[in-house]
């Protein structure tokens, strides 16, 4: 392996002890940052990642809670708890766990979260905010956890060639965003990528920094990475593998052994982005907190 390894749990990590320190400066104000997660049904990832969620706002000196509602909850019954969020002083963040099911419309119930709670960045004023420049707005956690491991790990994004691949609302079109702001952490020139581009590979190779956010296993391999790249994996995704007792292993959209071969830096699938997306999803719920009293 010639690449160095971006650590995306040691990064975390530290962020997440910079949080409880401020977590813990909120409390000597008489303020206790407050998480409300909302489940609605058995998803078992769901499920996983929101266990996640509430034991690090917990360990991080904050209120977390987990509402569960049944997969039978209708619209109306859902719109009406997040109101009730909304009006609640001590939820300070609201975030509604995706994919809710079919009966539910998740545009409808984004916009009804209040932008100032809005701490997954999905509302239109937040995401108008962040496309204007606006820094009093909330950022999504995975592409806002991205430009940290960026700006953590000393990469230069000022003039380089940066190449997304997907164009999602929660990754690939925020990430472009983030990465074209006059700011640290930006400056870039950005291409975004997506499954009807053509000659998608002649664009990988010509990245500094590539980020990969498709949702297709191990699509990305060396021989598409420019020597010496930045390689951010976004992917997760669970393929079958008749080697492991589980019968199944989690892998990015990167295929990991070729391209660390081939670039500079790389994150691993687990272990790069996926532990940033909580620590920005806590640091922004901090943020609420910190607006709620100035
Ligand atoms: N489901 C998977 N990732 C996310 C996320 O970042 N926010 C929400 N609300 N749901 C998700």
């Amino acid at each position: 392996m010639r690449a160095e390894l971006i650590d995306g749990a040691a990064i975390a990590a530290q962020i997440r002890s910079e949080i409880a320190r401020d977590v813990g400066a909120l409390a000597a104000r008489g303020v206790v940052p407050g998480l409300t997660v909302v489940l609605v049904g058995e998803d078992p990832a769901s499920a996983v990642y929101v266990a996640n969620k509430e034991k690090f706002a917990k360990q991080a000196g904050m209120r977390g809670d987990t509402i569960r509602l049944a997969a039978s909850t209708s619209q109306a019954e859902l719109l009406a708890l997040v109101e009730r969020l909304n009006a609640d002083p001590a939820v300070h963040g609201i975030l509604v766990q995706m994919p809710l099911p079919s009966h539910i419309d998740p545009d409808v119930v984004i916009r009804h979260i209040d932008p100032r709670k809005d701490v997954d960045g999905f509302h239109p004023v937040n995401v108008g905010k962040l496309l204007i420049g606006h820094t009093d707005g909330f950022l999504p956690c995975t592409p806002a956890g991205v430009i940290e491991l960026l700006l953590r790990s000393g990469v230069e994004t000022r003039g380089a060639e940066a190449v997304i691949v997907g164009r999602s609302n929660i990754v690939g079109k925020p990430m472009a965003a983030l990465l074209m702001q006059p700011r640290a952490g930006g400056d870039a020139t950005v291409t975004v990528c997506h499954s009807r581009s053509r000659d998608l590979y002649e664009h990988t190779r010509r990245a500094d920094i590539l980020i990969a956010a498709i949702g297709r296993a191990e699509m990305i391999r060396g021989e598409h990475i420019k020597p010496g790249a930045t390689v951010i994996d976004v992917g997760m995704n669970r393929v079958a593998d008749p080697s492991r007792a589980s019968g199944s292993r989690l892998c990015g959209d990167v295929h990991f052994d070729s391209a660390a071969e081939v670039a500079g830096r790389i994150t691993p699938v687990p272990g790069g982005v996926g532990p940033m997306t909580i620590a920005m999803l806590l640091q922004n719920a901090v943020r609420a907190a910190e607006r709620s009293i100035t």
